[in-house]
């Protein structure tokens, strides 16, 4: 089917029971704007998704830019033909813009996505949700969301893909019994992403081009620093390495299928074990994590050595085995559960983004919604900590408070 019968397909379909959210400007219009709230690589990006959504007749497009730095935001405004806002509160009042997409760096996001989903704009919002340090933010912005009812897509696209969408069906299904033991992780030999993220302007200083004050945020106020700028990865002030940049991605698909809820406690190691360039984050970081309802899951990984793992569901009747866009279904001896079929490779980050448009169309939850946010930043936060305190971090479902011991 096409791009755009599928999306006009969703038009005035009532959403399935337990999966509607609320009403919103967006509902019933024939186009559906989106506003850019930071411009630099990713924001760029997903711009350009939607751009290529747009052209193959998705109804909706790019209709405005905001960047605290000129130069990106002029820069990307006159590529997408649009207004560019010096701020978020801005562009937010711009009557054009039904949706936002945050792509701003880690400790930023969630302010933005707040003040969207507060001035009753959609969200697609950037992975991780928020910054490790931005537990009780995290918690605000989960109430506001179920409060409004937007639709809120986290973006980790990974969880887009059909052949995971499939899996976590047959695990609900109970096709494989009870999962006891998950195995994920995240490999790379490089560090492009942190130490190789480009400095556009060596000599740039905060002033009304460069809102420095504005990306600090909540993190403790430093002088300027162009690296601290451009290439705020190496920096736990705003971001924390492997584990809250690379991990949101195996874990929310993973999450997807297991259907976890809270965990009981978290445990995390790692380290600087390669780079250097004045970084403060580790390179190599491993967590484990326990749920209450007796699941142990392993999230393992590293920027120093590029060998994947696979993902392996243990369960009492089958094992589950992912790689990449497919799976495969062991049974457990004498077990009769049958093998499904595979996947077909996709493009993660279109299939992701059309699934928030058609879901801000026929206001229906999309396949990362703030519950399944939420429930991956906790053990993440959880990991940090204990990573950074040298302790075990207690999650008391109740409370939904974190304890260190
Ligand atoms: N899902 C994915 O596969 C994927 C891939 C890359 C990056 N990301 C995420 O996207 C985000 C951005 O990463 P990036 O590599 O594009 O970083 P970047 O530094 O290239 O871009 C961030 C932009 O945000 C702007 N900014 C900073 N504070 C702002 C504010 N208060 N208001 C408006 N704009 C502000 C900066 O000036 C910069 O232009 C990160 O959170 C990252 O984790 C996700």
């Amino acid at each position: 089917m096409s791009t755009r019968r599928r999306f006009i397909h969703t038009l005035g379909v009532a959403p399935a029971v337990g999966s509607a959210v609320g009403a919103s400007g967006a509902a019933g219009k024939s186009k559906l704007g989106i506003g850019l709230i930071g411009s630099g690589a990713r924001g760029n990006s997903l711009a350009n998704t939607v751009r290529g959504l747009a052209k193959k007749g998705m109804p909706a497009d790019i209709v405005a830019v905001c960047d605290i730095y000129q130069p990106r935001r002029e820069k990307t405004a006159a590529k997408f033909g649009v207004k560019g806002y010096a701020s978020a509160a801005e562009l937010l009042k711009d009557p054009a813009v039904d949706g936002v997409i945050v792509a701003t760096p880690d400790r930023v996001h969630v302010y933005k996505a707040l003040e969207a989903t507060r001035a009753g704009k959609d969200v697609y919002c950037e992975k991780p949700l928020t910054h490790w340090q931005q537990f009780e933010k995290l918690k605000e912005l989960v109430r506001e969301v179920r409060a409004k009812g937007n639709v809120f897509q986290v973006g980790a696209q990974w969880v887009s893909d059909p052949a995971w969408l499939r899996a976590a069906k047959l695990v609900k299904d109970g096709a494989i019994g009870k999962p006891t033991h998950a195995l994920t992780g995240y490999f790379r030999h490089s560090d492009f992403g942190e130490n190789g993220m480009p400095i556009d302007d060596p000599n740039a200083t905060p002033g009304p081009g460069l809102n420095w004050d504005a990306f600090q945020a909540d993190a403790p106020h430093r002088p300027f620093n162009v690296d601290r700028f451009f290439r705020w990865r190496m920096f736990m002030d705003y971001s924390g390495g492997p584990s809250t940049d690379l991990y949101p991605h195996p874990m929310t698909r993973l999450f997807k299928v297991l259907g976890v809820n809270f965990p009981s406690k978290v445990t995390a190691l790692g380290g600087l074990y390669l780079y250097g360039g004045g970084r403060d984050v580790p390179d190599t970081f491993d967590l484990l994590i326990e749920y209450p309802e007796k699941l142990n899951v392993v999230v393992i990984g590293s920027i120093t050595n590029d060998t994947p793992t696979d993902t392996v569901i243990r369960a009492t009747e089958a094992t589950l085995t992912f790689r990449d866009t497919t799976f495969d279904l062991q049974p457990e001896y004498g077990s009769k559960v049958a093998r499904p079929a595979s996947g077909v490779p996709i493009d993660y980050q279109t299939e992701h983004m059309r699934n928030f448009l058609e879901s801000m169309q026929s206001r229906t939850k999309p396949n990362c919604d703030i519950e399944l946010g939420y429930r991956v930043q906790i053990p993440l936060i959880m990991a940090m900590q204990s990573f950074t305190q040298g302790k075990v971090a207690y999650f008391d479902s109740g409370t939904e408070t974190i304890h260190l011991s």
